[in-house]
């Protein structure tokens, strides 16, 4: 019997005296309405059929169910809601075994739990990852979950929103079976349905395994920590709590009404727009469709990274863990094996850390070549340069790469600053030369800047998104400009900063608001911790050409003078003494403070917190609206991305961008003019408009 209809997103057919029930709603089944119908019209064929005694409940292509529709969520919800449908699979005659394989993730994972039984194929990934968009479950999982696993499994897995693999959900009684990834998937749920041989089986009549109330009490407590006592965070961890110490009607109906204000919740609002802005800023601008031959990605198997510097061999770890080929260039033997060691020590700290066997660093080595020899690179797909923050010399090493590298071969500066134009002129094909602009740690941090060259082609461009995906990465396309999108809103908004010290607030102050406003730290203590010789030795190699009109703070260049380089000197804008983690304000500083704003003849007046934010984000604004304007970002979604993953922007405040277009736009015009005003000469006010309006 077959009742397929192309029209809707869940199709029934029986088998065996199983009723198969196939949610089908690419690209990865999300829980949509269309399919909260389908399914409910197949649980009434299910009911109604004399010839099925189960039914079994699978997806359709990659994936079981990977979670709600999110674009539902900023609506009013249509009817039945996923809790109805759940409850109509609990109130369901026949028991009904949910196959899971690929994501059964949030609301796919809750659908999961109301059903008799699951299996699950190897690979599946499961989770309840709903805190990390600002809301909970609102279908059961904060009920059902706990039922298996206990409070104490469950409250990590539901305050952290973490992922777990089959295997693990096999441990933890989430599933009754796991089964290899080349089997039928369905066959075997076939046969598990049958074996139930009638017998309904719900988590809801389960008792919350008992567990000790301290240890239970500490996990929450942790749970609360880490969630920097988030709104969701905190509705999670109460109805987890309610699970063993309410009805379970009742507690559901409170897990839904918090799903419901959360939904709304200012947070939630801006941690979606984060989540459609990242899948966004991945995909390729719509122009190149047109051109989609050309825009296809160069071949990608060995890649060759000059400089074993820091961010050297921190890309050589992203790319060998991703099983890509790696030669690793530098000038000096000596040179050559420091990187090495590098990668080596990061390898045996993942093995230590029971992350990785010694067989897979073993593979893993294995894939790498060092050398010091440049003819060794005429292998290389893709040629990544790291090598000092210099033009002279990444000019002259571009120039090596030309002459080495394979006709086709992809070259990429990793540069911070500098112009990738003045680079790729060092070449004489340009055309094959972009921006891979990589942050620190390479290996661990995610965000990845693609930057386009006056003469890249599209498909290098395509190469470098291509290996920034296949790296894990969240790659955003940028054009070549001073700073790219993040260092250059960064610098305005640490030039704002600089400011305010003159003006009257202490290191400590800005640094407090900073955070206050849930920057993972402060501009200062940030500085502190990079050196603050880098941006010293930029601003002499500005100093020539700087306007003398322009408003200039001096106080980083007097802190250097005197040997203040930040953290790994013992100094900088605050005190290291040995040993201790946390920085103290300094009196030497205070007093070289004072002095700079004594030169200006500024009164210092002490800013308040909530002034120190509006200016520092207004800053950032102010930048992000001229990089829209001029075209160095693409989208205005690109921009928050950059900030949320690159530089601790609070992802609850969804970027600087997001923050803006929840601020009243007169209010905010007005406090441009006034921060102009302040800033004085070289200071360019953007036209705002571009972002309020999207
Ligand atoms: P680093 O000083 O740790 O490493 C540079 C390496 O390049 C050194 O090992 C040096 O021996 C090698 N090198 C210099 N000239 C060479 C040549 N002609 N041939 C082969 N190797 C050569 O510097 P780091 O921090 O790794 O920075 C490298 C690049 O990455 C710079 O352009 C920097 O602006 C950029 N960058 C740095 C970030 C950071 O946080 N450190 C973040 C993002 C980009």
């Amino acid at each position: 019997m077959h009742t397929a209809n192309e029209h809707t997103a869940v199709h029934t057919h029986r088998t065996e005296g199983v009723l198969v029930i196939e949610i089908r709603n690419p690209p990865v089944n999300a829980a949509s309405a269309a399919v909260r119908q389908g399914l409910m019209a197949a649980l009434q064929t299910l009911e109604a059929d004399p010839q099925a005694q189960a039914a079994v409940l699978i997806g359709a292509g990659s994936s079981f169910v990977a979670g709600s529709d999110l674009r539902e969520f900023g609506q009013p919800l249509q009817p039945p809601q996923l809790p109805a449908v759940i409850a109509a699979i609990e109130q369901c005659s026949k028991p009904i075994v949910a196959a899971l394989h690929g994501a059964a993730l949030g609301g796919g994972l809750e659908l999961a739990l109301g059903c008799d039984a699951r299996i699950a194929q190897a690979g599946t990934m499961l989770g309840l990852p709903e805190v990390t968009l600002g809301i909970i479950p609102g279908a059961g999982g904060t009920q059902r979950l706990p039922r298996r696993t206990g409070l104490l499994r469950a409250i990590p897995l539901v305050c952290r929103g973490e992922r777990f693999t089959a295997t693990q959900a096999l441990e933890l009684r989430l599933v009754d079976a796991v089964v290899e990834k080349d089997t039928d998937l369905c066959a075997q749920a076939i046969t598990h349905a049958l074996g139930l041989q009638g017998r309904k089986q719900r988590i809801r009549d389960e008792a919350v395994p008992a567990e000790d109330a301290e240890k239970i009490a500490a996990a929450g407590q942790s749970a609360l920590r880490a969630g920097k006592h988030q709104p969701a965070v905190v509705a999670a961890l109460s109805a987890l709590e309610d699970s063993a110490r309410l009805p379970f009607g009742e507690a559901l109906a409170r897990e839904r009404a918090a799903f419901e204000t959360l939904r709304l919740s200012p947070q939630a609002l801006a941690l979606r727009h984060l989540f459609f802005a990242e899948r966004e800023a991945t995909r390729p601008p719509a122009e190149w469709k047109q051109s989609a031959q050309a825009a296809t990605p160069r071949p990608l198997e060995t890649v060759a990274v000059i400089g074993a510097g820091t961010m050297g061999a921190g890309i050589a770890i992203a790319a060998l863990g991703a099983r890509l080929n790696v030669i690793l260039l530098e000038q000096t033997p000596e040179a050559l094996q420091a990187g090495i060691q590098r990668i080596t020590s990061h390898y045996q700290d993942r093995v230590a850390a029971g992350k990785l066997t010694a067989a897979q660093v073993d593979a893993a080595q294995a894939r790498l070549t060092g050398t010091c020899h440049w003819p060794d690179i005429a292998r290389a797909d893709v040629v990544i340069e790291a090598v000092f923050e210099d033009l002279a010399v990444k000019q002259t090493v571009f120039a090596q790469i030309d002459q080495h590298a394979r006709p086709g071969a992809v070259l990429a500066t990793n540069t911070s600053y500098l112009d990738v134009d003045a680079i790729a002129r060092a070449t004489t094909r340009p055309q094959d030369v972009l921006g891979l602009h990589f942050f620190s740690p390479a290996h661990v941090m995610k965000l990845l800047e693609v930057v386009q060259g006056a003469d890249s082609t599209p498909d290098v461009l395509a190469t470098g998104l291509q290996l920034g995906r296949r790296l894990g990465k969240l790659p955003v396309l940028c054009r070549n400009a001073f700073g790219f999108i993040g260092n250059r809103i960064y610098n305005a908004y640490r030039r704002q900063c600089e400011f305010m010290l003159e003006e009257g607030a202490w290191p400590e102050d800005v640094d407090r608001a900073m955070q206050g406003f849930g920057m993972a730290m402060g501009p200062f203590a940030v500085a502190d911790l990079s050196g603050l010789d880098i941006a010293w030795r930029m601003r002499k190699a500005q100093a020539a050409t700087r306007d003398p009109r322009e408003r200039y703070v001096d106080i980083l260049d007097h802190l250097c003078e005197q040997g203040r380089l930040g953290r790994k000197s013992g100094a900088g804008y605050y005190t290291y003494a040995e040993g201790r983690q946390s920085p103290a304000s300094d009196a030497t500083v205070r007093a070289l403070i004072a002095d700079a704003s004594a030169r200006r003849g500024i009164a210092r007046q002490p800013l308040t917190d909530t002034a120190i934010q509006r200016r520092a984000l207004l800053a950032m604004v102010n930048e992000a609206a001229l990089l829209l304007a001029q075209g160095v970002a693409l989208r205005a979604g690109d921009i928050d991305v950059v900030l949320a993953h690159g530089y601790g922007f609070p992802r609850w405040e969804g970027g600087p961008v997001f923050w803006a277009r929840q601020q009243d736009p007169a209010t905010l015009n007005r406090e441009l003019e006034a921060l102009a005003q302040i800033s004085g000469h070289g200071f360019v006010a953007g036209d705002l408009s571009i972002l309020l309006n999207p």
